[in-house]
């Protein structure tokens, strides 16, 4: 063995057994940082296709007009039309349907999500824009519900809650394909 391969052995085993030390000496706890509150969980949740997951409580159209006028309008309009703005302002949430495939595709909540699920989840998760959060679960449920009813998904007097949301039928749900990437088979 060269002088050179043999420092390396000897700094290699010093490595191993100084980290072996280390485990033994190891505390078994560290006297800082505390449980995680089920609070704070709360924060960190999300609600697949098919809404497992989906907190309770329930809102219909007519509670969520109220909530999208003081929420949400500013920035996706009072028609839910959108607001050109740069920066700030929201994407056009209805309209479009069947646009997809042409030249002109218009995508919005109506006419691209394929479940109605992820607008809870969405909505819940990061808007309003400037404050994400606010809202309680009842409200979410009913602006959901106003947005639907507003893009003639469901009728004006549904109630959206754990239940019935994951029913709702969006207009795009079959415009997605199966992607087959056949090229992705030369490499296995
Ligand atoms: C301060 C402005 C602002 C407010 C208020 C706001 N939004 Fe938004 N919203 C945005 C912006 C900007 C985006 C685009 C975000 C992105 O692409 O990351 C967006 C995106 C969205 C989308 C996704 C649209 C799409 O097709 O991708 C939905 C749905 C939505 N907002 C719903 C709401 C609802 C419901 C409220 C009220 C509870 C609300 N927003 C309040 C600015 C806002």
């Amino acid at each position: 063995m060269s002088t050179r391969n043999k420092i390396l052995g000897i700094l290699l085993l010093s490595a191993v057994l100084s980290g072996a030390a280390f485990a033994q000496t190891m505390p078994a706890k560290y006297g800082f940082g505390a449980p995680v509150t089920e609070q704070e969980l709360s924060k960190y949740f999300s609600i697949p296709a098919d809404g497992r997951g989906l907190p309770p409580g329930s809102g219909n159209a007519t509670a969520g007009a109220k909530v999208y006028a003081e929420n949400c309008a500013a920035c996706h309009g009072d028609k839910l039309e959108g607001n050109p703005a740069k920066g700030i302002g929201g994407d056009k949430l209805i309209g479009g349907r069947g646009s997809l495939a042409t030249k002109t595709p218009v995508k919005t909540v109506e006419s691209y999500w394929p479940y109605a699920t992820t607008l809870f989840d969405y909505v819940k998760r990061a808007m309003p824009f400037s404050s994400p959060g606010t809202l309680k679960d009842d409200e979410i449920y009913a602006v959901v519900a106003y947005i639907l009813s507003e893009a003639k998904i469901i009728k004006p007097t549904d109630t959206m809650d754990a239940t019935s949301l994951p029913k709702v039928m969006m207009p795009n749900r079959d415009g997605f394909i199966p992607d087959a990437r056949p090229e992705l088979d030369l490499y296995r």
